[in-house]
């Protein structure tokens, strides 16, 4: 139970009791006073009184809350750090991305490395982060007008145990497809101009889990409205569902980019986790592939149930002598949609930890750079997801959504477009509705609600 005097740090703070095991069970109270300049934040953990007070002038009211929030979850994460004898990698940062913050102390000309390391991020995510920024540099680039078309095809061939994402097996939804891609067909014809178009991404979801010709048809109705050449990436996803056609389809309409995702290359995992082909089908997909000369991202997965710190490593040298552009190393998220949960990964946070360390240190002798990270509630461990590159294959799409420097159009189902107000420090968000049949009926209200927010 955890209880506050200020109401806006209630959410705040309960993420950081969440990144500790056992702490939502602890009885809490919070309270924070500004007085001179200085938080004095008095928590009380099961009895036992702590105070902190920090100094901290706040020249407006915004100032005051971000500074106020800041101390109250560091003062808090010191209390269960010591408690649970558990330093954590992010230390107290609970945001999704801790690029943004860095960028923040960047612009205000400081490094960002003292205001991190005070929050108790480690030395190994401050060169991480340092890294991220670097393999940004060329790419991220905040101008008004910056563009990103995101296509949503919420669906697969079947569901992965693991995983969260708002899509179901194609064999429930089929009956909604060819209603879904006359509304998806509607939805980009009617789009507000496109100034300065970055990117386009088709993704969900899983885009190959459609036939050749429904695929033709979002193709067809994104190049109707792709007026400049651009990064074109297709998550296309499982390589169950890849076809010839279906890469030579995405080679005539123009895309750059393919995803062939393994999250695993153990056959034993693949089973558990429900992905339905094996570790040399996703080999076979590459073989196909290649030919086309497409950019290439395989998603791997870090913390899996059951999975070994050798299995993952495994995986990792795997996808690397794969050669593709990108590989993207995940961190197992237990949400509350995946059945996972229920299951409980068996891995401890060391495991994790070595699991990540050698991702890292292969794939940078492998000559892959970092070059976007998130992170997300519940992750194991308390890691986070990073992108990882081949020089010169940095996905635009990627950095453009993770660290909201451009608007970003987003058509179909569970979809969320974002105006970004660069000047006033803003951003604006549609979200179309989850479920299929809705957003097919509300698509008429979507398209003047988008309209009129991006004129
Ligand atoms: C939207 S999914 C689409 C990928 C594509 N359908 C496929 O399965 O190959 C993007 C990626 O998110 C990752 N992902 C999904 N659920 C996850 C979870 N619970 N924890 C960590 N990563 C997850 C997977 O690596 C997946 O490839
Ligand atoms: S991981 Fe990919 S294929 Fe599996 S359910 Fe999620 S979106 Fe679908």
């Amino acid at each position: 139970m955890m209880t506050t005097n200020l109401a806006f740090l209630s959410n705040e703070l309960m993420d950081v009791v969440r990144l500790f095991e056992g702490a939502e069970a602890l009885s809490i109270e919070h309270a924070v006073a500004y007085k001179e300049d200085v938080f004095h934040n008095q928590f009380t953990v099961e009895g036992k009184t702590y105070c902190f007070s920090d100094y901290a002038p706040a020249p407006s009211q915004l100032a005051y809350k971000s500074l106020c929030k800041r101390y109250a979850k560091l003062s808090l994460y010191k209390i269960l750090s010591e408690r649970f004898e558990k330093r954590l990698p992010w230390g107290a940062l609970t945001g999704i991305r801790p690029t943004r913050l860095a960028y923040a102390e960047l612009e205000h000309g400081m490094p960002f490395e003292p205001l991190l390391a005070d929050m108790g991020v480690s030395e190994e995510n401050l060169s991480l982060l340092t890294r991220v920024i670097e393999g940004q540099k060329g790419i991220y680039e905040k101008k008004e007008g910056n563009c990103d078309l995101f296509v949503s095809l919420p669906f697969c061939p079947t569901k992965c145990v693991y995983c969260s994402f708002i899509t179901a097996p194609i064999s429930a939804t089929r009956k909604y497809l060819d209603d879904y891609l006359t509304a998806l067909e509607k939805e980009l014809s009617a789009l507000p101009p496109i100034r300065n178009l970055r990117s386009v991404y088709v993704g969900g979801g899983t885009p190959f889990a459609l036939t050749e010709g429904e695929l033709e048809r979002v193709l067809k109705a994104i190049s109707a409205v792709r007026k400049n050449d651009c990064e074109f990436t297709v998550e296309a996803g499982r390589p169950d569902v890849f076809t010839e056609e279906k890469l030579r389809l995405c080679k005539g309409y123009g895309v750059t980019r393919i995803c062939i995702n393994a999250q695993s290359f153990s056959n034993k995992t693949l089973e558990r986790i429900g992905r339905k082909h094996t570790a040399e089908q996703v080999e076979e997909a590459f073989e196909m592939a290649k030919p086309y000369g497409f950019s290439i991202n395989c998603d791997l997965i870090a913390g899996l149930t059951d999975e070994s710190v050798e299995e993952f490593c495994n995986s990792v040298d795997k996808a690397i002598s794969l050669h593709p552009q990108n590989i993207t190393v995940h961190t197992l998220c237990l949400k509350k949609g995946a059945r996972l949960k229920e299951e409980v990964s068996s891995l401890s946070g060391d495991m994790l930890g070595e699991m990540i360390a050698y991702s890292r240190k292969r794939l940078t002798e492998a000559g892959y750079e970092p070059y976007y990270l998130y992170r997300q509630k519940y992750m194991a461990g308390a890691h986070e997801n990073v992108g990882w590159t081949k020089k010169g294959y940095a996905s635009v799409y990627n950095v453009d959504i993770m660290e909201e420097i451009a608007d970003n159009l987003a058509v179909g189902g569970n979809a969320v477009s974002k105006k970004v107000f660069l000047g006033e420090g803003r951003i604006e968000r549609i979200g179309s509705p989850k479920d299929i049949p809705t957003y097919i009926e509300k698509v008429d209200a979507l398209i003047k609600e988008k309209q009129s927010l991006f004129k």
